[in-house]
């Protein structure tokens, strides 16, 4: 191969800029040209295939900087439709008049269900990345676990459920133990738990904090290290008499409580909190919103003001008890060492994939006990279901204590081989440095999409 593609898809991540980092520091050694395109799949439905030549002469451009996060080469929920074969067979026939002989996709779930198609047209591999830490496997053999349910309400009159085969779990069969971009959203989310705590304690308050993840609880997991007092995952449907009563045993004792809540937490028949607003992107994920409040709203009916007025805490459960989002903020910024370490491990795994000739294939970070992180090839149809279609990861049930409502023993072993060393001294040094440098307050901010758009070039064989 002496030129392949690479693009970013869906969501970004802080750690997206490593992996891009990764992959053109590999291909620089093995002399293979790599070629950025702009905006995810969207470059491809461009007859003009907006893209960057990220390695003339084989050295990296200076744009590509492993520690900013986000993506240099932009990123959209733009996806290929397995059956749109007509537009594909075109997206393979631009991609060959630019002389692309391979492509890595950095993406999440989403676009590995798109993967397929392209592969059956040229050699393509994923690069994952997603902060919900959902693309993956608990074990091996999870695909097989989904089955179909008839629902006439659902799109395509059915929906999948998964049958729990309790399989002897063991992190080290983990497939893709942890994503580029998770470390960082939980480094994010765990520092604001910790600072909304102090507010909290001021002011007697209860507060609900929600961060992202979809489906998937691994954000909220992971928030565990800001020592919240109850944390809630979507895996496990909402037991309120339970929660109410450990709040209200919290609240007596210290007088304020920090509750962290996955968006995509569901009631005890299993309906989202925040479905209220959801939208659906073109993959077909469902954009969660709103469950910190639907939750708040359930707290205040379910304690009532007469216990904030009793303890003389405050006139109503309106006044005490309040929300935050983490937002957006967990996906951006600089990525902490972990992302930046192991993304950029995952690009360069993803060259040295398609130069083995892999095709339809994924970059994967192992874990083993005994000699830690590794990163590995694994067939994209694997993540399959019986049916084709690739779920996202759900936390495993037993990471998670419903009792204490807070991450189990097993959780906390999944934890630790991340975050015990996620964060690098110069993510502390850096800070210090630049934050309050006497140049963010004279200098305007310089977007990357700047100077990244003075490289653009297009195809020029027009359709
Ligand atoms: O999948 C990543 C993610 O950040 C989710 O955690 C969240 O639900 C969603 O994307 C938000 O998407 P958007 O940025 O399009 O609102």
């Amino acid at each position: 191969m002496k030129r392949i593609g690479i693009l970013t898809a869906g969501g970004d991540t802080p750690a997206m800029n490593a992996t891009i980092h990764g992959a053109v520091v590999r291909a620089n050694q093995l002399r293979i040209e790599i070629f950025g395109l702009i905006k995810g799949f969207n470059s491809l439905f461009n007859p003009r295939v907006p893209h960057v030549l990220l390695n003339p002469l084989y050295q990296e451009i200076p744009e590509i900087d492993p520690t900013k996060g986000g993506t240099m080469i932009g990123s959209s929920r733009d996806y290929v439709d397995p059956e749109k074969k007509d537009e594909l067979d075109t997206i393979a026939s631009r991609l060959h008049k630019l002389g692309i002989e391979g492509l890595i996709c950095v993406g999440g779930d989403g676009t590995l269900n798109g993967l397929q198609p392209l592969a059956e047209r040229l050699p393509t591999v994923l690069a994952p990345k997603t902060i919900d830490n959902d693309l993956g496997l608990n074990y091996p053999d999870e695909p097989d676990e989904w089955v179909r349910v008839n629902d006439p309400a659902a799109k395509g009159g059915f929906r999948y459920e998964k049958r729990d085969s309790k399989p002897v779990f063991d992190l080290n069969y983990i497939v893709n133990y942890a994503t580029p971009g998770y470390a960082t959203a939980v480094f994010v989310s765990a520092s604001g738990v910790e600072r909304i705590r102090t507010t909290a304690e001021s002011h007697r308050r209860i507060a609900i904090i929600e961060v992202m993840g979809r489906h998937s609880g691994y954000i909220a997991l992971g928030s565990a290290y800001g020592r919240p007092d109850i944390i809630l995952v979507p895996e496990h449907p909402l037991d309120l008499e339970h929660i109410v009563e450990r709040v209200k045993h919290i609240y007596d004792l210290q007088k304020n409580v920090v509750i962290v809540c996955g968006e995509g937490i569901v009631d005890d028949k299993g309906r989202e909190l925040g479905a209220e607003t959801k939208s659906t992107d073109p993959a077909g994920n469902v954009a969660l919103s709103g469950a910190a409040e639907a939750l708040r709203h359930k707290l205040i009916t379910m304690i009532g003001d007469r216990y904030f007025q009793l303890y003389r805490r405050g006139n109503s459960a309106r006044e005490a008890i309040f929300t935050r989002k983490v937002g957006h903020t967990q996906r951006g910024g600089r990525p902490i060492l972990f992302d930046r370490f192991y993304a950029a491990q995952l690009g360069a795994k993803a060259v040295e994939l398609l130069l083995e000739g892999r095709n339809n294939a994924v970059a994967t970070l192992q874990y083993d006990s005994k000699k830690g992180f590794e990163v590995s090839g694994y067939e994209a149809s694997r993540f399959r279901d019986r049916w084709g279609y690739i779920h996202a990861r759900r936390l495993y049930p037993m990471l998670y204590d419903p009792k204490v409502l807070k991450p189990s023993r097993l959780g906390i072993d999944y934890l630790l081989p991340i975050f015990t060393d996620a964060i690098g001294d110069d993510d502390m040094e850096h800070l210090r440095r630049t934050l309050f440098a006497v140049g963010n307050l004279v200098q305007p901010y310089h977007s990357i999409n700047t100077d990244v758009n003075k490289r653009i070039r297009y195809l020029k064989t027009e359709e």
